[in-house]
């Protein structure tokens, strides 16, 4: 959810701005973008130079810097902007207080009177400030503002206090923050599951049978499914495709019979499946035990079928909503159709090898969505990027939870 997303941390002069270090961090980790405003407080209590390593960008706390023979204006305005998220953490009865009427004497208040996007603040303060009424009157104004609280715990507190007021722990900041920015997306609460890249077929221990699969559309696929909100569970073979997403749960397999094991362990609770790997048809009868030595003239391998993973689905299928693949070279329309059917689809995503720059092994696709009524839908040659936001629109269209 906060992959990609650019965070504005604002740190205020609290006990608690130390754990702001594993916050950035974890940030980072989850694929967010983060740049970090200091009161000059804060930087009492937490080290400027260990954020701007961590976070990868200079950190800042007043209005201009003073560099070598140049002053810098540090534009509150543009940052302000430049957030998707302001989260201020922790956040001082001072700095709170300040925040509810408008006072803007340093940058952080600046920059937070600047900002467009969803501000979240997590208090930090003793368990007898927390509960002041001129506290509470800061939460409740602020609220009212539009901004999102994310409330103080009960534990020890740096006074030797025991009581509310601790700021939240990084790990159920980054959580909250997520939860909140999930809501009210189309598949907030979906389970997607998606099936990616070519699966290899053992004929020995160091020999396979594979194609040129590259798994981008699965890989693509599930990247769009997150960003509208849904757990995703990545089924892939073979692939140098990476996640940077962590609503996607990747799973690796090697051969069909390991990516049929690993999507039923999953099929029951999910909403919506879509097969995009290109499973191998066939596999080796038997898989040598050592190398295979090339002592005859003619050599063949006796190859049985895989289990058709999709078809296997669609028998299956309650609730789901399931959707294949078909690469056609002729009649492709026909064909397809009949897929659908007969694998109990609810829809497929037909790619021609007739059509320049569609199929796999490619970065663009260009497909034709058919559902199970017959309305096909024919779209432009796109990268695979676009083409997974298009699957998704057309799957949005006809899916009710
Ligand atoms: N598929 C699968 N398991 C298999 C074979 C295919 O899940 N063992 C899925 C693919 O992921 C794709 C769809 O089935 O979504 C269509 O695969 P394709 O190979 O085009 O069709 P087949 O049904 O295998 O028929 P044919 O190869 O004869 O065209």
């Amino acid at each position: 959810m906060v992959g990609g997303k650019n965070i504005l941390l604002g740190i205020t002069g609290g006990i608690a701005a130390y754990k702001t270090t594993f916050l950035v961090r974890l940030l980072i980790k989850a694929g967010a973008n983060v740049k970090v405003v200091l009161t000059d407080s804060a930087s009492s209590f937490v080290s400027p130079l260990t954020l701007a390593t961590l976070s990868k960008n200079p950190v800042i706390s007043s209005f201009v810097n003073e560099g070598e023979g140049a002053t810098e204006w540090n534009n509150h305005v543009e940052l302000g902007l430049w957030a998707d998220v302001m989260l201020i953490a922790p956040a001082t009865a001072n700095t709170l207080s300040k925040m509810a009427n408008g006072t803007c004497d340093n940058l952080l208040l600046a920059t937070y009177l600047s900002a467009k996007c969803p501000v979240f603040f997590a208090p930090a303060m003793d368990l007898d400030m927390y509960k002041h009424p001129s506290s509470k009157a800061s939460f409740k104004k602020l609220k009212s503002f539009g901004d999102i609280m994310i409330p103080a715990t009960a534990g020890e507190l740096a006074s030797g206090l025991h009581g509310e007021g601790r700021m939240a722990e990084p790990e159920d900041i980054l959580e909250f923050i997520k939860a909140y920015l999930k809501k009210g997306l189309p598949l907030s609460g979906k389970r997607v599951l998606i099936t990616a890249g070519p699966t290899y077929e053992a004929i020995d221990p160091v020999r396979f049978i594979g194609n040129h699969a590259s798994g981008q559309m699965g890989y693509e696929l599930a990247k769009v499914a997150a960003n509208l909100g849904a757990e995703v569970i990545l089924v892939s073979g073979p692939s140098h495709f990476v996640v940077s997403h962590d609503s996607i749960d990747l799973r690796k397999v090697t051969s069909a019979e390991e990516m049929y094991n690993e999507v039923h362990s999953h099929y029951k609770n999910i909403d919506i499946a879509i097969c995009a790997a290109a499973v191998a048809d066939y596999r080796p009868k038997t898989v040598a035990n050592q190398k295979i030595k090339k002592k005859e003239p003619e050599f063949s391998i006796e190859l049985v079928k895989t289990r058709d993973i999709l078809l296997s689905l669609g028998e299956k299928k309650k609730e789901q909503f399931l959707v294949g693949f078909a690469l056609e070279t002729e009649n492709e329309l026909e064909n397809a159709k009949i897929k659908l059917k007969k694998k109990n689809l609810d829809a497929i995503v037909l790619n021609s090898l007739n059509d320049k720059g569609a199929g796999f092994g490619k970065p663009t696709n260009k497909i034709t969505f058919i559902d199970k009524n017959s309305v096909i839908t024919p779209f432009e040659l796109k990268t695979k990027a676009e083409v997974a936001k298009d699957i998704f629109d057309e799957i949005l269209k006809r899916y009710h939870a």
